[in-house]
């Protein structure tokens, strides 16, 4: 463990006033943090959306030469990182995913870059950390701020091979379920001193008034929920209508979900990070269970490879034939499994002129399955079990 830092004293969580106190209930937790990343400092907020938004108007501040400023993100994940960037001001730019990983190639990031490029956010999506360390040095030799959003990849030491958590300017973690961690709350991990002392400042800025009341923000994330599975739909099925310019009209109203300053009552990072090993253990263990039987099945293809580095957010593989995607996932759900088919092309509601083909093609054909304490091992049995045989009729059907 690394000794406490003396930023430790003034600034450790942002009131719901957006004033930074400490609390010296996490100093356990930070020293958790600053150990497995290698920060100076953490700050606790309400959500990991809300650190990543801080990040990114640090990172901008420090390039007041560039007026327009560019971020690199991931053709696939959820839509958070988009809606922080565009809060804080950048145009957003979409890397497309390499087919076996889900993943952008460096060099698909590098293509996008131009001079007014100054952030990349390595999201580590499926605990998939795959590239991050050339990617760390690109960045570092052109002068552009990397992010490391490491929400489904949060590892311990034992399995950190690519020592995830270590390489970017910030870093992202989330105890918001159902991520790795739980519990509530975000941390944000910083490298820069400048950066930990100007964030006092940044929290009187506009646009950050309060955060909205609980009972106005679940009416707000419930409209937003439906917003986005209704958009998805219409692109999903192709019939013409533009979301990304009706979604771009209405973005702003959702702003107030991604501020969420003040950490949970019985916010307890260090209970969860010191459950890391064990909690890891479990899902590779399940996850192996998923691995070894599906990786050579016809009929599909397995992103969640479990190399070195990787940890398991859910057991992800696409179906090729992914005109049955809903049919195949309503049969595991018929029969009693937790199925996902997370994410959506971001792209497609923040820039679609970056077009992203692969993304798009696995957001089609894309099945996640749980591999955390929501399942026990022997639904995972029997959820393979399942998975084998409605794989199988898909197979035997189409063969005919
Ligand atoms: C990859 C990733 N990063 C960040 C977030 C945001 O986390 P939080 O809900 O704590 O803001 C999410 C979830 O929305 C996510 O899936």
């Amino acid at each position: 463990m690394t000794a406490p830092q003396p930023y430790g004293e003034k600034l450790m969580r942002i009131t719901e006033k957006n004033q930074l106190t400490s609390d010296k209930t996490l100093e356990e937790a930070k020293e958790m943090l600053c150990s497995f990343t290698g920060a100076k400092e953490v700050l606790f907020t309400g959500r990991a959306a809300s650190g990543l938004y801080l990040a990114l108007r640090l990172i901008r501040e420090k390039r007041k030469d560039i007026e327009v400023p560019e971020i690199i993100l991931p053709a696939l994940s959820c839509s958070t990182a988009a809606n922080c960037a565009i809060m804080a001001g950048y145009k957003v730019r979409f890397a497309d995913v390499n087919p076996q990983t889900a993943l952008p190639d460096p060099e698909t990031m590098q293509a996008l870059a131009g001079p007014s490029t100054i952030a990349l956010v390595f999201i580590h999506l499926f605990g998939n950390t795959t590239h991050l360390q050339q990617l760390a040095a690109w960045c570092k030799q052109n002068n552009i701020a990397l992010v490391e959003d490491l929400v489904h990849s949060v590892m311990p030491d034992t399995a950190n091979t690519r020592c995830s958590g270590t390489f970017g300017d910030f870093v992202i973690f989330s105890f918001n379920a159902p991520k790795i961690l739980s519990g509530g709350g975000g941390a944000l991990c910083m490298r820069d001193d400048a950066a930990i002392e100007r964030i006092a400042a940044l929290l009187h800025e506009p646009p950050y008034k309060q955060a909205a009341e609980p009972a106005l923000r679940k009416q707000l994330a419930l409209g937003y929920r439906h917003l986005h599975h209704q958009l998805v739909h219409h692109d999903r099925s192709g019939d013409g209508f533009d979301i990304h310019s009706f979604f771009m009209g209405i973005r702003q109203a959702f702003d107030a979900l991604m501020w969420l300053p003040e950490v949970p009552a019985g916010f307890d990072p260090a209970k969860q990070l010191s459950g890391l090993s064990e909690n890891y253990a479990r899902r590779m263990d399940k996850a192996r269970i998923y691995l070894e039987a599906l990786r050579d099945v016809e009929g599909i293809s397995v992103i969640t490879s479990l190399g070195p580095g990787e940890n398991c957010w859910r057991f992800s593989f696409c179906i090729k034939q992914a005109e049955k995607l809903f049919d195949f996932s309503e049969k595991l759900r018929n029969d009693g499994f937790h199925v996902s088919n997370l994410y959506w092309p971001p792209n497609r509601f923040f820039n679609p002129a970056d077009a992203c083909p692969n993304a798009n093609k696995i957001a089609r054909s894309i099945v996640n399955l749980w591999v955390d304490d929501a399942v026990s091992t022997a639904e995972v049995k029997a959820c393979l079990t399942s998975v084998q045989k409605h794989v199988n009729a898909m197979e035997h059907l189409s063969s005919k």
